[in-house]
Formats: C-alpha cells, sequence, structure tokens
C-alpha cells in the first residue's frame, strides 16, 4: 500500500454516503482520519497564468492525478486531498499584462481559466485549485512572513546581481554567460535572459538551514525521486555556501504581489508567496496542525527543484513544521530537443492533442513514455498514435473480440462454468501462462507504483494483456474445429484478464477503464485493488460498448 494501512470495512458505507448523507459523510471522515493515517496530500506545481497551458502542464497534471487516482483505489477510504492552481503574481506577469496593454488581474482571470478547463478536461481529480490572488491564500502568506521576521529570519538588505524575469530567479556571476548571439547576458542552465538589477530589499536567512537541510536530504533517501536530482544536491550542499534570499522586490519596480506586512514599499518576491500555496491548500494558517499537512507527494518539474526543494524546507524547518514526504521531480517534454515551454513558444497545445486522439490516448502516451520521469522526451504525434493504436488494440479490440456474436455463441453452447469453476481445472499451455501473469499483476503494480515507477507499473499490465492477446489469438476459440468448452475457457480467462487488468488501468486512462467495468458489470465497490485479484469477484452481465473516445476499435485479428 501507499504509505499507509487499509480501511476495507468502512469504506462501502463511507463512499456511498458522500451524495446521500454529507452529514455522516463529515462524520465518518473524521472517523477514518483519526482512527487511520492522515490524509494522503498531492500537489502539482501552480502555473504562471502568462501564456496558455502546454503538454508539459498536463504532463504534471496527468502524473500527479495517476498517484491520487491510484491511492483511492489502493486504499478506499482515506481521503485525497489533492492541489493544484494558478501562480499569478510576479514581475513575469506584469509584465505579460502589461505587454497585452491589460491589467494583469484581467490577464489571470483569463488564462487561469485555461488551466482549470484544462484539468477538467483531462479528467484530472484536483479536489481544490487554487489561485494565489485569492484572499485566503495572501493570509496565509502573510502570516509565514511575520512567523520568520519576529524569529529575526527576515532582515533588511542589499542585492547586487542578475534576475531573470522568465524564470522569476536570481542568479550570481557564475551562473550566467554571454552568448555572442545574444545581446544580453542569460542563464547557463535555462538559457533565460537575465538583467543586472541592484536595490534594497529583505532577505530569509536561508544559509542558516544549510546543515539541517544536508543532513535532512542524507538521511532521508525518499525525499526526492528520481534520486539522482537528491545526490546532486546533497553534493551541492557540500561545495557551495547557501547564500540568503533575497524575498522582496522595491514596489516600484514590481507592483503586482503582496505588499510586505508593515512595508508598502516592498512587493513580496513572488516564490516566497507561491510556494506557501501548498500550506493555504490544506487551511493554512486557521489549521495549523491540521490533519492534511505535510504532502505525501509533491509533483515538480525538475526546473524547479530548488525552490521546492531548499526554499519550501527551509520556511517550513523555521516555522517548525514537517517537511513533504517525496518531491517527485519529472523530467521535461521538448520539441525539437528544446524544453516546450510558454516563453519559447515552441508547444504542444494539449487541448487539440485531446480532441484529436481522446483524453485516454493522450495520458496513455504521456504515462507510457514519461512514466520514468528521467530523461526528456520529444514530443511527438506519430509515437502518440502509436501508443494509442497499442491500448485501443490490446484493450478494446481485445474486448470486441472476446464480445462477438460469433464467440457468444460458441461459448453458449458449451455446458455453463463460472471463472471460479474454471479455475479447479488447471490451466496449460498459453492460457496457463497468461492465468500466473495475471496472478502476479495486482502485487507488482502495488510495488512500482510505491517506488514511483509508473511507467513500469504500465509495463505489467501492457504485458499481460499482450499475453492475453497472443493466447487469445493461439487458441482462435471461435473456429469451428475447437470445441465449445475450449471457447469457454478463453472466454472465461479473457473477461477475467480484462476485469483485473481494468482495475489496474483506472489510474492511468480513467475513462476508458470505467467503460470497460461498467461494460462488465464490475459493481463500483468492486473496484478497487484488493479487488484484483484473481478470482475475487465474478463478472456480472457483459455488454458491448466503446471504450475509447475518438477513433473506433476495429474487431481485427479476430472471429
Ligand atoms: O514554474 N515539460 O510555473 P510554470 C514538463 N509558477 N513539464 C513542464 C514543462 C515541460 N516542457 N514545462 C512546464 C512555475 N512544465 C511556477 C511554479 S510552484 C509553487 C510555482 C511543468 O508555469 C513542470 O511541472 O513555469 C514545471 O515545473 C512547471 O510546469 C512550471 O510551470
Ligand atoms: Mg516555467
Amino acid at each position: 500500500m501507499l504509505f499507509c494501512r487499509k480501511i476495507p470495512t468502512v469504506a462501502p458505507i463511507y463512499i456511498s454516503c458522500r451524495l446521500r448523507s454529507p452529514a455522516l459523510y463529515r462524520f465518518l471522515t473524521t472517523v477514518i482520519n483519526t482512527s487511520a493515517s492522515k490524509p494522503f496530500y498531492i500537489t502539482t506545481p501552480i502555473f504562471y497564468p502568462n501564456a496558455a497551458p502546454h503538454i508539459g502542464h498536463l504532463y504534471s497534471l496527468v502524473t500527479a492525478d495517476i498517484f491520487a487516482r491510484f491511492t483511492r483505489i489502493s486504499e478506499p477510504g482515506r481521503l485525497v486531498h489533492f492541489l493544484t492552481g494558478t501562480d499569478e503574481h510576479g514581475l513575469k506577469i506584469q509584465k505579460a499584462a502589461k505587454d497585452r496593454g491589460i491589467e494583469p488581474s484581467v490577464l489571470c482571470d483569463a488564462l487561469s481559466e485555461q488551466f482549470r478547463r484544462l484539468g477538467a478536461r483531462a479528467n484530472i481529480s484536483n479536489t481544490v485549485f487554487l489561485r494565489t490572488t485569492e484572499a485566503r491564500h495572501r493570509e496565509a502568506v502573510e502570516h509565514v512572513w511575520r512567523d520568520l521576521a519576529a524569529q529575526d529570519l527576515i532582515y533588511k538588505g542589499t542585492y547586487s546581481g542578475w534576475y531573470s524575469i522568465s524564470d522569476e530567479c536570481f542568479y550570481t556571476d557564475s551562473q550566467i554567460t554571454h552568448p555572442p548571439s545574444s545581446l544580453t547576458p542569460v542563464s547557463i542552465e535555462t538559457g533565460s535572459a537575465v538583467e543586472w538589477s541592484s536595490e534594497s530589499n529583505y532577505k530569509f536567512r536561508l544559509s542558516s538551514f544549510q546543515k539541517r537541510l544536508l543532513d535532512y536530504y542524507t538521511a532521508n533517501p525518499k525525499s526526492i525521486y528520481p534520486s539522482s536530482h537528491r545526490e546532486k544536491l546533497i553534493q551541492t550542499l557540500k561545495d557551495e555556501p547557501l547564500d540568503d534570499l533575497s524575498i522582496s522586490r522595491p514596489r516600484e519596480r514590481l507592483s503586482w504581489g503582496i505588499p510586505v506586512p508593515g512595508d508598502m514599499s516592498h512587493t513580496m518576491y513572488v516564490w516566497f508567496d507561491a510556494l506557501t500555496v501548498y500550506l493555504t491548500g490544506v487551511g493554512f494558517p486557521a489549521k495549523q496542525q491540521g490533519s492534511l499537512w505535510p504532502p505525501n507527494i509533491q509533483v515538480i518539474g525538475k526546473d524547479i527543484v530548488r525552490f521546492h526543494a531548499l526554499y519550501l524546507p527551509a520556511m517550513l524547518l523555521a516555522m517548525g513544521m514537517p517537511l513533504s514526504h517525496t518531491l517527485l521531480a519529472h523530467a521535461h517534454w521538448t520539441a525539437q530537443q528544446r524544453k516546450m515551454s510558454k516563453s519559447i513558444g515552441n508547444v504542444a497545445d494539449p487541448f487539440d492533442a485531446m480532441d484529436t486522439w481522446g483524453v485516454d490516448a493522450v495520458r496513455f502516451y504521456m504515462a507510457r513514455v514519461g512514466g520514468r520521469f528521467r530523461d526528456d522526451v520529444d514530443w511527438s504525434p506519430e509515437q502518440l498514435e502509436k501508443h494509442a493504436d497499442e491500448i485501443r488494440s490490446l484493450l478494446g479490440n481485445f474486448f470486441l473480440r472476446i464480445t462477438s456474436k460469433k464467440m457468444q455463441k460458441r461459448v453458449a453452447s458449451a455446458p455453463q462454468l463460472t471463472f471460479v469453476q474454471l479455475l479447479d481445472q488447471s490451466l496449460d499451455g498459453p492460457n496457463g501462462d497468461v492465468l500466473s501473469s495475471l496472478r502476479n499483476l495486482n502485487g507488482k503494480v502495488e510495488q512500482c507504483m510505491e517506488k514511483f515507477e509508473v511507467g513500469d507499473a504500465l509495463d505489467a499490465i501492457i504485458l499481460v494483456l499482450r499475453e492475453a492477446n497472443g493466447a487469445l489469438t493461439h487458441t482462435a476459440p471461435w473456429s469451428m474445429q475447437n470445441p465449445p468448452e475450449a471457447a469457454q475457457v478463453s472466454y472465461l480467462l479473457s473477461l477475467e484478464v480484462l476485469r483485473v487488468t481494468g482495475i489496474c488501468l483506472q489510474p492511468f486512462i480513467p475513462e476508458a477503464a470505467h467503460n470497460l467495468l461498467d461494460a462488465l458489470g464490475v459493481p463500483k465497490l468492486e473496484r478497487s485493488m484488493d479487488f484484483a485479484v484473481v478470482g475475487k469477484a465474478n463478472v456480472g452481465e457483459v455488454k458491448g460498448v466503446k471504450l475509447f473516445e475518438g477513433k473506433r476499435e476495429i474487431a481485427s485479428g479476430g472471429p
């Protein structure tokens, strides 16, 4: 299980009363939350609404959604709190609005809505969508500021160095370069233009947390995944002094943001503001000791590891709050081998992709190709098409083959048998191989997910489906040359493959999995991972349906 034990006995009542009796639901929520582990809290970055969302943002959302949905089926009854939203203050937004000749708030309203729509369109099951321009967030940020200031962790100083508006990041001399082709110096890491700034601002004593951060990352191997990011961070913390962090900008330079409490001539640095959103999302400061904190998983892109692995933890340590369990830092989607980015403009439109191939096809491609999180992947419509065909064929076409009229007729002429009765017979040959792979699937998927290996979990499911498709082709149960009993065996085994893989596929392709489980007559309460066990439940009355949005499945290679 991911991070806690289950509560199977209350789960059915709990789930079914959510709509019918909100009061009972709240009561059970309290009982569950106090009797089991804390709710599962997962976050994505909050995105800058300076331009329309692209594939990279969808990828972070899908990755987090896979873990949120997996937790719901592997630990039914455990509350899942899932935050995403938009990061609306700062110079980047101020500049984007000015370039368009509109007010920042108008820009944010329009573009934040697009990020919200993206989540809805992609079946992302977030429970909170937070905008940093909301009043509750401002209250949280001011509270953090005052807390740190009261501990003398904030002082007024000066900053002379480089700043990139595009990255909203301060850089030192050693972090920039002057390429001959560029008019301005740029950040070595991101290639973004930087400008010199020399100004007075407030600083956070980040340097005083260096040793505690180093000790923390050294002692906690699961704190960052993939671990290469953790190793790099440990090395940096060993090798380089951690400078104090500027956390405000003079108001004449940055007016679009939260004013520093007690000093209206300064506006807070957008990252100080943005990182606090994860606290706002659990009701901070009212619920400081709330059961939701800390995040179990924070999904981020590798471009923002430093902010989440150094700045946020230092702020939390200062406030005596626990740190996130795991930062999952994924790699980037590229276009023509360059990071897909709103600022560069080399982006693929996620709405177009979902309209063309269907939501689940896009989600499947992302998880299958991007589910290892380590290497950058070039966005490729050809590859998307290939992977969409793969799942349509292995799942959709497989389903059509076994529910075809010809197959049904053959099966009807055999003596009636249930799958559990079938298990008394020993299956051999390809059917026997399928059965033994299917028996191992649940455990494999859970192990992979616990290790954050989304790609491997999906691999395991696909392997079973591939084996089952192969066995069906090999046995050709629809052929009049084979006895009806053989058709019966293939049919029941295939249905069981679909039931078990359908349960396991819910986090990845929720709509197709839902259509499939409905078509198999699997009751809602039998869709958790503990039902993804061979022979644990029977399928109900089987109905032929279309599983995937978009292109139609074709019953090829079968009856
Ligand atoms: O950095 N490939 O917002 P942002 C994969 N507001 N993921 C990508 C990506 C790509 N090419 N491009 C973006 C910010 N992402 C801040 C975050 S959090 C408190 C504040 C994803 O709009 C990835 O998760 O630039 C990356 O970290 C995030 O979007 C950055 O989005
Ligand atoms: Mg960015």
